[in-house]
């Protein structure tokens, strides 16, 4: 009997590929990251044969590894970064631009008209979506207006479009499959997240033609079988999600009211809302959480564009440091009621603010700052961002998360996990297992081949690794949150 399921996790700065056991333990990793490409102010692309390249380079190491043979894995999930858009040719299988990817800003002008036209009621109500550039639409219609002959090639019914999870499965499959699953169809703007289905008029707001989109599957059900001569071995692809959702599923969040937040490139908190696909006051987005059976849970959430990418950008950007494991120690130096405040806005402002033409800033230097001080800013950046969105679930949900559960790159670091408790007010648990959005898209596999009967089973096999618990005084708390509040008020482009 087969005892390992392959989780493919499609990140934006890196792939990788993970083989979890029944128990949800991990049993072999393997991580490449690929080039960002910034061709433009406030433009990001990935190729995607670097993104394909990387998938199949790890998932060969994982399964090339002495101890697994072909008949140990059960099947592959697969876990994406969402909203990054590609169109193909379906017969060649080669794309016809760079992936945009979710950051770009590129057609923030494109969407500032279609909110001036009065569109935003309709895109919310039907996708639960705001207009902005991070969604797909406006990035699918960019390409078929500007790769020549795109449009009247996707008219033609020439041309695939698809998020990574899409991508993926048309190559595993060697283009026998052209899917995806409802929580990376929810992050298109193009689907109707109360009807489950693709949106008519919405396809005509934003100019798509209904002929270059996949078929919209469960998160766990049958996506096709990948082929032997891809990964040397035909395997199910069982399971598939948005990797946010992917460690909503990996965190166990399966409880109206229940939430995680996880820290990777970006940041992206969710809380389980269950059947009610509620509508948030405060610009949070409405969104498919998992659909199972038919059925699909819904959450909120709360989009931080950038997180773990501010210590990239303090490692290779300004060179402060050799390694992202030095932030730890290099925080502690510093006096917590330190004033400086870094802006991560390097391509805008996600939720709650949603404005693209925001760019970063570090506020508040004075003579004695020093690397330590403008470290422990990006790091807290994040924990304040955090604070922002709890602050807007507090307000929009009857029974905001009264502990969250943390995953992702930066929750290995203690001092950000104790600010980020003290920032909060809150509980924050950090499980056994990190790699929660792999595990997520492993458990969704394991669902489908029976692997796991319900989600309580699942739910089970959850283990806390550490809590950290609030310990800041209540007027600190509040004094350096509104030094926050003043930092991000003076980089907005326009009046909060
Ligand atoms: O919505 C974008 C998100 O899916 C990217 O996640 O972990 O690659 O930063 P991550």
């Amino acid at each position: 009997m087969a005892s390992y399921l392959l989780a493919i996790d499609q990140g934006t700065t890196s792939s990788r590929a993970i083989l979890f056991d029944r128990e949800g333990h991990s049993v072999a990793i393997a991580q490449r990251e690929f080039p960002q490409q910034f061709p433009a102010d406030g433009w990001v692309e990935h190729d995607p044969e670097a993104i394909w390249n990387t998938v199949v380079e790890t998932c060969r190491e994982v399964l090339g590894r002495q101890e697994v043979a072909a008949e140990d894995i059960a099947g592959i999930g697969i876990t994406n970064q969402r909203e990054t858009t590609l169109l193909w040719d379906r017969v060649s299988g080669e794309p016809l631009h760079n992936a945009i990817v979710w950051q770009d800003r590129r057609t923030a002008e494109t969407c500032q008209s279609l909110r001036d036209a009065g569109h935003t009621e309709l895109v919310q109500s039907r996708t639960g979506l705001l207009i902005d550039p991070y969604f797909s639409a406006t990035k699918l219609a960019w390409l078929l207006d500007h790769v020549e002959g795109a449009r009247e090639r996707a008219e033609r019914g020439e041309l695939a479009f698809g998020t990574v999870d899409s991508f993926l499965i048309w190559r595993l499959t060697g283009g026998r499959v052209h899917a995806t699953d409802a929580t990376n169809a929810s992050r298109t703007a193009l689907f109707d997240i109360h009807e489950q289905r693709w949106d008519p008029e919405l396809l005509d707001l934003f100019g798509i033609p209904a002929s270059v989109l996949p078929e919209v599957k469960d998160s766990s059900d049958d996506f096709g079988r990948s082929r032997a001569d891809v990964l040397g071995v035909e395997l199910p692809i069982a399971g598939v999600a948005g990797d946010q959702q992917a460690a909503l599923v990996g965190q166990a969040c399966f409880t109206p009211g229940m939430g995680k937040s996880t820290y990777g490139t970006g940041c992206f908190m969710i809380v389980n809302t269950g059947e009610q696909a509620e509508v948030s006051r405060n610009r949070l987005l409405t969104t498919v959480g998992y659909r199972l059976n038919g059925v699909p849970t819904y959450a909120m959430e709360g989009s931080i564009f950038v997180a773990g990418a501010t210590v990239q950008w303090l490692r290779d950007g300004l060179k402060l440091f050799a390694d992202a494991a030095e932030t730890e120690s290099l925080a502690s130096e510093t006096s917590s009621g330190h004033s400086v405040y870094l802006v991560p806005a390097f391509t805008g402002l996600g939720a709650p603010h949603w404005d693209p033409k925001a760019r970063g800033a570090i506020l508040g230097l004075t003579r004695d700052t020093g690397i330590a001080d403008i470290v422990a800013a990006g790091l807290q950046a994040v924990c304040y961002q955090t604070r922002d969105l709890q602050v807007c679930m507090s307000d929009d949900m009857s029974t905001p998360p009264g502990t969250l559960r943390v995953d992702g790159g930066m929750v290995a670091n203690n001092w950000v996990m104790q600010f980020l408790s003290d920032m909060l007010g809150v509980r924050v648990d950090r499980p056994e297992v990190l790699e929660t959005t792999a595990l997520g898209a492993a458990y969704l596999a394991g669902l489908r081949l029976g692997w796991y009967r319900d989600l309580d089973e699942i739910a089970s096999l959850w283990r806390c690794g550490s809590s950290f618990r609030p310990g800041m005084a209540d007027d600190e708390r509040e004094r350096l949150y509104r030094g926050w509040l003043e930092a991000v008020a003076r980089v907005r482009s326009t009046p909060a």
